[in-house]
């Protein structure tokens, strides 16, 4: 029976062919890139590691007339996808030269045939005799370029034969054409899309890369000790109490896990040996053990055997354990993707999870040492050293911090989208929340004037002239222009010039202050930093910490954990707990129904003092803590119907 044969319900062809495919309902993001690649004919789509990019093109190879090419490196995945197709009844096959030669002629006749919906070839088979006579004859429906940074000669991934598909999608201009990748960086985005000879117009979709449940957390640590204590505490946060039974007996189905990154196999050995003798379960894994060794510590940690793998970067593909509940770093790794990338291995279940990124001062200059290191091939391309050098550094302004570490990463990313505004858990989230830095007011007026210094060098100057500006020095490029006759001159005098620079970088990781230009670059303030600096939208941002000389305090576990040991800052008397009660309760309501982390409508601390205040008017509530004009405008009828109703 046809489903036309079924009742009267109209089937959308998509919803038809995603059951054919095996699949009930389509992640986010899916059916939306799929309509805008049959709509517009293409689409750069961005989604992280396992986000289901595949159906992205296995549903309209199965939809439209005709075949689809899919362009993939990867020739073990291309046979697990051919497979799975054919089960499902769907004509399909792969060429790669680990074929043997009857069996590609075979294959190839097939294709000429046109007896096939979708075929995955290795990037090679483009240059192969004879393949580009065979489809320029037969009706091309799609071409899927899948893992398409390799086709970024400064990605980490390039592969030189994928630098021939932008002639063969010349080839096919009726073909649409779909780029994939989990690497979203914007130089990346653009590299695609000019090798493939897309317009700059081309849609792209960026999605599934907000992993909210994650707990990032990211902690400066002075020596070896404190490090250990770090990784101590996260551990114990995370999984409890060491089980104190030797590792491998047999699984203990309650217990979650961690995974622990260190930067050398010596690390990791080192590391490994400590854990044990605290009581944990758990081994090593890196490149220089022998595969059946790394065979049993994944297989024991994938058992459930183990609670803990101090490992390389080595340690990762493959690991399928949903209930990781934390991913601790002992040292930052080379850049914002390589760490999210293994964050991401934490949390998998959707649970709330940790992420915690441990780095101290010896970090710089021993990631310099060994982008500089010699390989077999001689000295490095001082070109690519520069590249990795800037990754790195990136991810060393977001360990900074500043604003919500989940935001940064989401715009870093280009994932604006998904953006939560603050998520609410990470370590700079809670020490926004937790009220005992900085007043609201003070900084909110800092990084005002710092942002109204970087509008009035915009385009012209950098960042240095920014901070000249700020603390009124004597600079020909201001005078010149007449910006020291401005009462931005000097406006932040009383600050030291190191700590402004450090301040305009955090705003820089805010998104509310950019470079442009290609030689010198200059400073720019973007439309987001405009809106800060007019008061119109809130200035979120932790500001530097001011002397020096003092010890960092430990951001990574003064979190919730203190937090929540903390006695409230005021014991409300019972009415007022009811009031307080009621407008929490509100709160999530409010929350749910914009789909932000409740703290955004309004902090405890605020929702307290609406309680003990019973304001009447929107002016009374104003007295509130932390609720502005914006907030009042918002959200103060609501709040003060919830005043209201509890008498
Ligand atoms: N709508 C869906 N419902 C259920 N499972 C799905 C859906 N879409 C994809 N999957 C499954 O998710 C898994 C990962 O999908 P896929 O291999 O396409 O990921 P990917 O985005 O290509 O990741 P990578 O970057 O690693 O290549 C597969 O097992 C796939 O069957
Ligand atoms: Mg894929
Ligand atoms: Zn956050």
């Amino acid at each position: 029976m046809s489903p036309s044969d079924d009742l009267a319900e109209p089937v959308d062809p998509l919803d038809a062919a995603l059951k054919l495919l095996g699949h009930d309902a389509f992640r986010p993001g899916q059916r939306e890139s799929i309509e805008v690649l049959l709509s517009a004919g293409r689409l750069v789509l961005i989604a992280p590691t396992g986000g289901g990019k595949s159906l992205c093109f296995q549903l309209p190879a199965l939809l439209l007339p005709g075949t689809a090419l899919v362009v993939s490196p990867l020739i073990a995945l291309m046979h697990d996808q051919v497979h799975a197709l054919d089960a499902l009844g769907l004509p399909s096959t792969y060429l790669a030269s680990t074929l043997p030669g009857p069996e590609v002629s075979a294959r190839m006749a097939a294709l000429a045939r046109g007896e096939y919906k979708i075929v995955y070839i290795a990037p090679e088979r483009l240059s192969a005799p004879g393949f580009r006579e065979i489809i320029r004859k037969i009706p091309i429906s799609l071409i899927a370029i899948d893992e398409a940074h390799c086709i970024a000669e400064w990605g980490h991934d390039f592969r030189p034969e994928y630098l021939q598909i932008g002639e063969l999608l010349a080839e096919f201009p009726r073909a649409r054409i779909l780029a994939c990748t989990a690497t979203a960086t914007p130089v990346v985005r653009d590299e695609i899309l000019g090798r493939l000879g897309l317009p700059a117009s081309t849609p792209q979709i960026i999605r599934g890369f907000a992993r909210p449940n994650l707990a990032l957390r990211v902690h400066e640590v002075e020596d070896a000790r404190d490090r250990q204590r770090a990784v101590d505490a996260q551990l114990a946060e995370a999984l409890g109490e060491p089980p104190k039974v030797p590792a491998g007996r047999r699984p203990l189905l309650d217990r979650p896990a961690a995974i622990v990154y260190a930067p050398t196999r010596r690390d990791t050995e080192e590391e490994q040996a400590r854990l044990a003798r605290l009581g944990w379960r758990v081994l090593a894994y890196h490149a220089g053990l022998d595969p059946a060794q790394r065979e049993r510590a994944q297989r024991a940690f994938t058992a459930r055997e183990l609670d803990v793998v101090v490992a390389t970067n080595a340690f990762g593909m493959g690991i399928d354990r949903a209930d990781v509940r934390a991913v601790i770093h002992l040292a930052p790794p080379g850049s914002i993707e390589a760490y999210y990338q293994e964050v991401g291995r934490a949390g998998r279940d959707g649970a709330p999870a940790f992420g915690l990124l441990l780095f101290s001062a010896r970090d710089l200059p021993l990631r310099r040492r060994l982008l500089e290191r010699p390989t077999d091939d001689g000295p490095p391309d001082p070109r690519i050293v520069e590249h990795k050098w800037g990754l790195f550094l990136e991810l060393m302004r977001w360990a900074e911090g500043g604003s919500c570490r989940h935001d940064a990463i989401l715009r870093y990313f280009g994932d604006e989208g998904e953006a939560l505004g603050g998520c609410g858990r990470c370590d700079v989230c809670v020490s926004l929340d937790s009220d005992d830095d900085d007043d609201d007011d003070d900084v909110t007026l800092i990084v005002r004037k710092a942002l109204s210094a970087v509008a009035r060098i915009d385009r012209r100057f950098g960042l240095q002239a920014a901070v000249n500006l700020l603390k009124g020095l004597d600079d020909p490029r201001l005078s010149r222009c007449g910006l020291d006759q401005t009462p931005t001159f000097g406006c932040l005098r009383e600050h030291d010039p190191v700590w402004l620079m450090r301040l305009l970088r955090r705003c820089i990781t805010a998104g509310w202050v950019d470079f442009s230009g290609d030689e010198r670059p200059v400073a720019i303030i973007t439309d987001a930093g405009r809106r800060v600096m007019r008061a119109e939208s809130p200035a979120r941002l932790m500001l530097p910490p001011r002397a020096r000389a003092a010890a960092p305090r430990s951001r990574g576990d003064r979190g919730d954990r203190d937090r929540a040991a903390k006695p409230p800052p005021e014991r409300l008397d019972p009415a007022a707990e009811r009031v307080f009660d009621a407008l929490r309760a509100h709160r999530m309501e409010v929350a749910r129904g914009e789909g932000v982390p409740p703290y955004v409508i309004a902090s405890d601390r605020s929702l307290r003092e609406v309680a003990l205040l019973r304001p009447r008017t929107l002016d009374e509530l104003k007295l509130a803590h932390g609720i502005g004009p914006t907030k009042v405008e918002r959200y103060g009828a609501g709040l003060l119907a919830v005043v209201r109703a509890c008498g």
